[in-house]
């Protein structure tokens, strides 16, 4: 969630790793800072808020050639204010750290530390690594020393970390480690950057270098050194990112949120590209799974948090539907201290986005070490879930950095989908079912077009519910399914109280709340339960709730309903796609009226590193 950049070379160091950091914004956070290593001095900036306060403080300041570490600060210990920004230091002041992550033994640290004569500026647990470098760093080291001195500090420290160190003696030389949170190295002519994400690195280069868990590595303007944790040199091929660079920009739009949403026909065409082939038969050739593999699946749990795990719901009914087996779908924040019931013969699917999400790291590995077969379903391209699971199953929705997850749940479910396909090839469901449902999954990319042709209809309902104070989404099935991810993103992005419920549910408390100013969106698609969603919706009229039905374009527009939200008719199975493409518009008119930070809401990040 924090995000961290460097740069060394001939360009002005501070304001290249400045600017780098720009295009880590999306990640959230509360505090920017930079230092560098030039002239024989650590120079230090810090700005709590956003980065352009960083910007205003460097405004007319030298060129600084050299190593520059920058850092964009979520605080996890001690408040977000400037002492506790990054970079840190230790007590000489010969070096700076930047860290992603969390040093879970800081606290003893600190306290030894303390006993040793250290003092401390600030609250957080990386300023511990500043100290313990401090003293394993001889006077005038040479970058080996440094080198050394990190891969021994690492080694002390229990917990994650991405950091990066310059050090005053050594001008040309960044040295960065990692475990458990991802660090990139992007290469250039006579220079070379660093980054927390790859997004920061594409206006400089396209050539990058993933460190592994327990690298250490020694970056100059023309070397990088990379070791393992026992300090032998390895070797990191690097990769060619092929995104433009203008994909990680708004293109055009006022948010990300909505250029990603209008991204989301793109995002599904690319994840059923070479898998649903015309014939309706669903290959899966990228995924590492032999057929013998696959022929000992019994049983599939489905792991996930927020957006990904309301993908997971979806994939769990489409995979009973089609398997006739029982599937499950778990938070992974529960999963994982569940004491789960997993192991040889289940197929465990991970989802995410990032592919960085502590809480489904940490499920993916309990699912490991109890012997299930993992798949990871993950859009991050080299994100350390999809290095750790046995197989992974691209979702290609491309980067995102809204901090609402949009065209990424578009891309999971449709993904579910083709693996439900896949896994059902030889299930009891019949032909048939199996043909319809792939002749819909390959027609959504028009559907959802077609959703995004109505934006304008759907920003006048948004405007006209842009006062009520609490918000339901009602459906039953697939619909309730796809009512908890309407849900969520409303209520991350309005900050207005949402909640979703099983329609059926309705009676048996919550509509004791339904009132003047409480608004309740019924998700209408599905044919076996329509009437009686059509009468949950009536008992909310009843109680002067305001109405907002969500139905297929073939159905006749409800009595009672105030507002009408339509959808292009599709399988059943898929509602949820075109449904959320279409409420995640709704989420964003509705924030847009309200002034809402939307790219950045408030208390959120982009990936969740942290527990
Ligand atoms: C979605 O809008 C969220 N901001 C959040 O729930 C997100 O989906 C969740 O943190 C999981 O992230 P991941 O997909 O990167 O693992």
């Amino acid at each position: 969630m924090c995000g961290i950049t460097g740069y060394i070379g001939t360009r002005d160091a501070v304001r290249t790793a400045v600017q780098s950091l720009h295009q880590l914004e999306y990640r959230g956070y509360d505090s920017a800072g930079v230092a560098s290593a030039a002239g024989g001095c650590i120079r230090i900036v810090r700005a709590t808020g956003k980065i352009a306060a960083l910007d205003a403080l460097l405004e007319g300041s030298a060129v600084t050639s050299g190593a520059a570490v920058a850092h964009t600060r979520w605080a996890t210990h001690g408040r977000p204010n400037e002492a506790n920004a990054h970079p840190h230091q230790d007590c000489l002041g010969r070096l700076a750290v930047v860290h992603n992550g969390i040093i879970e033994n800081y606290a003893e640290l600190r306290h030894s530390l303390r006993r040793r004569g250290h003092e401390f500026a600030s609250e957080t647990d990386t300023e511990v690594l500043a100290h313990l470098l401090e003293e394993r760093l001889r006077t005038s080291p040479t970058a080996d020393d440094l080198l050394a001195a990190v891969r021994a500090t690492a080694a002390e420290v229990t917990g994650s970390y991405a950091m990066a160190v310059v050090c005053r003696d050594l001008p040309d030389t960044i040295v960065v480690a990692r475990q458990d949170s991802p660090l990139v190295i992007g290469l250039g002519a006579g220079e070379n950057f660093l980054a927390s994400d790859i997004p920061a690195l594409l206006p400089y280069t396209r050539s990058v270098l993933v460190l592994e868990d327990g690298d250490v590595a020694e970056i100059g303007p023309n070397r990088v050194r990379i070791t393992d944790a026992a300090g032998q040199e390895v070797e990191r091929k690097p990769m060619e990112v092929t995104w433009d660079a203008s994909a990680a920009e708004k293109g055009g739009f006022t948010h990300f949120m909505l250029k990603e949403i209008h991204e989301g026909p793109v995002a599904v065409r690319e994840t059923l590209r070479g898998r649903l082939m015309a014939d309706g038969a669903v290959e899966l050739p990228d995924v590492a799974i032999t057929p013998e593999q696959w022929s000992h699946v019994r049983r599939v749990i489905i792991v996930g948090c927020g957006t990904a795990y309301h993908a997971g719901l979806v994939g769990k009914r489409l995979m009973e539907e089609l398997l006739r087996r029982p599937v499950e779908a778990a938070f992974a924040s529960e999963f994982r201290y569940s004491d789960p019931i997993v192991g040889a013969g289940d197929l465990a699917l991970f989802i995410s986005q990032s592919g960085e999400t502590a809480d489904t790291l940490a499920a993916l590995r309990e699912a490991k070490r109890r012997g299930a077969l993992t798949l990871a379903v993950v859009n991050a391209v080299g994100s350390t879930l999809s290095r750790e699971a046995d197989a992974v199953l691209y979702t290609r929705a491309g980067p995102e950095i809204g901090v609402a997850s949009t065209k990424a749940y578009l891309a999971q479910v449709a993904a579910l989908a083709c693996l439900a396909l896949y896994l059902g090839r030889s299930a009891e469901a019949s032909a048939d079912a199996r043909a319809a449902l792939a002749r819909s999954l390959a027609a959504l990319p028009e559907a959802l077009a077609a959703c995004l042709d109505r934006s304008d209809e759907v920003a006048a309902v948004a405007q006209a519910l842009g006062g009520h104070s609490c918000f339901f989404y009602l459906g039953r099935g697939y619909d309730f399914a796809a009512a908890t991810e309407a849900a969520l993103k409303l209520k991350e992005i309005s900050y207005i109280h949402a909640e979703a419920y099983a329609a059926g549910e309705m009676k048996h408390g919550p509509l004791a709340l339904v009132e003047p100013g409480v608004a309740v969106v019924g998700l209408c698609t599905q044919a076996a339960t329509h009437e009686k969603m059509l009468s949950n919706l009536r008992e909310v009229k009843a109680r002067e709730g305001t109405v907002v039905a969500l139905i297929n374009d073939s159905r006749e527009a409800p009595p009672e309903v105030d507002h009408l939200l339509r959808i292009p008719e599709t399988h059943s199975a898929l509602t949820p796609i075109p449904a959320l493409c279409t409420l995640q518009l709704l989420a964003y008119y509705v924030a847009l009226a309200r002034g809402c930070d939307i790219d950045q809401p408030r208390n959120l990040a982009k990936s969740v590193t942290v527990e």
